[in-house]
């Protein structure tokens, strides 16, 4: 079995950005959002203490959402350690919480059967071998240093050990998600990402590697899936010349990090309706939460994710396994498709009856998985202006979020 066949089979999983940014609660780019007086960012590792987090209960609800992974923020663009590094100070454990959080999300969601993704940061803010108009160095004072050699080696072979660490420390790590090459090193092998790439998959021969360590360059090594974010395709990607996988990372309100004063959550409607986009072009969707300074995710974003649950309690073969239709999907609708079931999710409440392109004559049976009740074929009334591939269909009390199966005669 190919070693990414249990990412495309999922479809659905939870990032979570958490880091010593949730105290000024502006996002994970608040280092970089405003001018801090020497040492005041990094002074929130002294005061960090997030004693209200329980990851077995967020474990729980991503399990209970339909989440089958978690993409964790080991170390966001500050520079700061969610685990416990063997080779710097600016750390998880050496906060008054002490613990290493890593370790304590790995095994709370592994317990609940969940995938484990690693995501790290290439980008450190902090180190002085890392430099370019990018920084908040540079954003703030709009000056940029350039690295000595030596810092510059420094920052790659620290880079190098916590991958590894990460790699050796935690069991198998089903998942690595390198966060990001910025645009002025584009051209440049800045983070030696053949040695990283042949280190990681030396200790996790099974994991799967996302595309951030370069973007779409002809010379590098193909990746194992691409990431773009907050978006939906219109078609899988391709990369010279072959679709490859892929998921979309998406926020629930506008940022990553928890951030005070956003409060623009998106409705549950709106993210399943972006989930079933997402694989009805055969990607992935990796919706993130941000904890708060204590640890909690908020009641918005709770209960957005116990609305999605109740949805895949009745919608799960609708996602799991599920990829792209090669049909044409009808107005107001999207598909995907398992094997000879194709299910049809209802972006908009009908008007009334449903006319599905293609399908004439290639219908088993239909039903509403909301009620389990059979789906009319009408071919009494209004047929005489259908094409003559369409088939018309009449789902009594069906409405924006449902799903039609259609057993299809064959695939
Ligand atoms: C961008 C942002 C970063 C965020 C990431 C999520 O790269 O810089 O803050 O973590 O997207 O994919």
């Amino acid at each position: 079995m190919s070693k990414i066949k249990w990412f495309t089979d999922s479809r659905f999983g939870m990032f979570i950005h958490w880091g010593i940014y949730a105290i000024p609660a502006i996002g994970e780019w608040a280092y970089a959002q405003k001018e801090w007086k020497e040492n005041e960012y990094q002074g929130f590792a002294k005061v960090f203490d997030p004693q209200k987090f329980d990851p077995g209960r967020l474990a729980k609800l991503a399990s209970a959402a339909g989440m089958k992974y978690v993409v964790f923020t080991t170390r966001h663009h500050d520079g700061f350690c969610m685990f416990d590094s063997h080779y710097t100070d600016y750390k998880v454990t050496n906060t008054p919480y002490g613990k290493d959080i890593v370790r304590m999300v790995v095994e709370a969601f592994r317990k609940e059967g969940l995938k484990i993704g690693f995501y790290h940061s290439l980008p450190d803010w902090t180190h002085p071998g890392y430099a370019d108009p990018e920084t908040p160095e540079y954003m703030q004072k709009k000056t940029v240093r350039t690295p000595t050699a030596q810092e510059y080696a420094d920052f790659k072979e620290l880079l190098f050990n916590h991958i590894e660490q990460l790699m050796t420390g935690y069991g198998k790590i089903d998942l690595l998600f390198c966060d990001y090459t910025s645009k002025y090193k584009d051209g440049v092998d800045y983070f030696d990402r053949e040695r990283i790439l042949e280190m990681v998959y030396r200790h996790q021969p099974d994991i799967i590697v996302n595309d951030r360590l370069a973007y779409f360059k002809d010379d590098v090594c193909d990746f194992d899936y691409y990431t773009p974010e907050i978006c939906v395709m219109n078609a899988p990607p391709v990369v010279k010349g072959k679709e490859v996988v892929w998921e979309s990372c998406t926020t629930m309100n506008d940022h990553w990090g928890y951030c005070a004063g956003d409060n623009n959550y998106k409705d549950a409607h709106s993210l399943i309706s972006a989930l079933m986009g997402c694989v009805s072009q055969s990607g992935n969707m990796l919706l993130n939460v941000g904890p708060d300074a204590d640890g909690c995710i908020g009641m918005t974003a709770e209960e957005r994710l116990r609305e999605i649950g109740k949805w895949f309690d009745i919608h799960a073969d609708a996602v799991y396994g599920c990829s792209a239709s090669k049909h044409q999907a009808p107005y107001g609708c999207c598909y995907t498709q398992n094997g000879n079931k194709l299910y049809c999710f209802l972006l908009i409440t009908p008007v009334g009856d449903i006319i599905l392109p293609e399908l004439k004559g290639k219908i088993e049976s239909i039903k509403l998985m909301r009620t389990q009740t059979e789906v009319q074929i009408i071919d009494f009334w209004g047929y005489e202006l259908l094409k003559s591939d369409e088939e018309r269909i009449r789902p009594a009390g069906a409405k924006a979020g449902d799903v039609l199966e259609i057993t299809l005669r064959e695939c």
